[in-house]
């Protein structure tokens, strides 16, 4: 059987199987694609066992793509760029790392919402691993400029600068965003978890398409975005299920369609 999970900590919240038993279903493979929690401190060990068992492939979330980074053999440009990886492939005990975050991202802002990228002015707020993940597919779709914005502007400096030689890419303080509009807008910091939104000036939002990587109706950000007159506003789920579709044509070289099951996780998840 060809077997494929999702490593985590947590990771029962986790849509992955259900989205990838979809994909399977449509293309006609036959797959097993299971949950793995790892210890936190057990990602190593997790990831030999599983491929002992006989793994072809898998995807890392929360905590441990800058481990899986380290661990694999070979990588792609984008995953060598962002020090990250969301997905292996096993290949004669080779393993392959990619990361599918940020053309999931691109693709479901390109073909599931319909935006262009290229010359827009994006703002992202927060640099952390998500930020990572993002910058270089979306600096790849030619935008006028990203402003990278940060609570600790250190952080968005240094990653800034790392993405230079790639586009015109600028690192902010959260508290040096001034109230004038921008095209787009993403949340990429871990405020929701908390419950809450990024201070910045409201007038930021004007008419833009506010987007946060989590997914769900109603995160703090999203409210926060309808409250000051945003064009658009949406959650990560398509994000999620276009990263599922890259990862799984990384593994299979099928790219599977994707509204269907965005669909049905639209009508199904809170
Ligand atoms: P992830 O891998 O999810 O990006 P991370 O690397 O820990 O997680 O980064 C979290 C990001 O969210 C950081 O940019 C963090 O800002 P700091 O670098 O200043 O810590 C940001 N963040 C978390 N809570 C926040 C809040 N309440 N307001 C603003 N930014 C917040």
């Amino acid at each position: 059987m060809n077997k494929y999970a999702v490593i985590g900590n947590p990771i029962n919240h986790s849509l992955s199987p259900t989205i990838h038993a979809q994909f399977a279903k449509q293309v006609g493979l036959s797959m097993t694609y299971e949950k793995i929690l790892a210890p936190l401190d057990g990602f190593t060990i997790a990831v030999k066992n599983f491929i002992s068992a006989g793994a072809l492939g898998f995807n890392i979330t929360v905590p441990f793509k800058l481990e899986a980074f380290d661990l694999v053999d070979e990588c792609t440009l984008n995953a060598k760029t962002s020090g990250a990886v969301n997905t292996i492939k096993v290949e004669n005990g080779i393993l392959y790392g990619e990361n599918t975050d940020g053309t999931g991202l691109v693709n479901d802002l390109c073909n599931n919402l319909q935006q262009s990228i290229k010359g827009k002015d994006i703002l992202i707020l927060g640099a952390g691993g998500a930020t990572q993940g993002i910058l270089l597919p979306l600096l790849e779709c030619q935008p006028e400029r990203i402003l990278v914005a940060n609570r600790t502007k250190a952080r968005s400096l240094k990653l800034a600068s790392s993405y230079s030689e790639f586009g015109k890419v600028c690192g902010f303080g959260l508290d040096q965003i001034k109230a004038k509009p921008v095209d787009i807008i993403i949340n990429a910091t871990s405020a929701s978890l908390d419950g809450k939104t990024p201070e910045i000036p409201p007038g930021v939002a004007a008419g833009a398409l506010c987007y946060d990587l989590m997914y769900g109706k109603q995160t703090p950000f999203m409210q926060w975005a309808r409250k000051n007159s945003a064009l658009e506003v949406t959650d990560g789920l398509g994000m999620l299920v276009e990263q599922a579709a890259s990862a799984f044509a990384f593994w299979h070289g099928k790219t599977p369609e994707t509204k269907q099951i965005l669909k049905f996780l639209r009508e199904t998840i809170d």
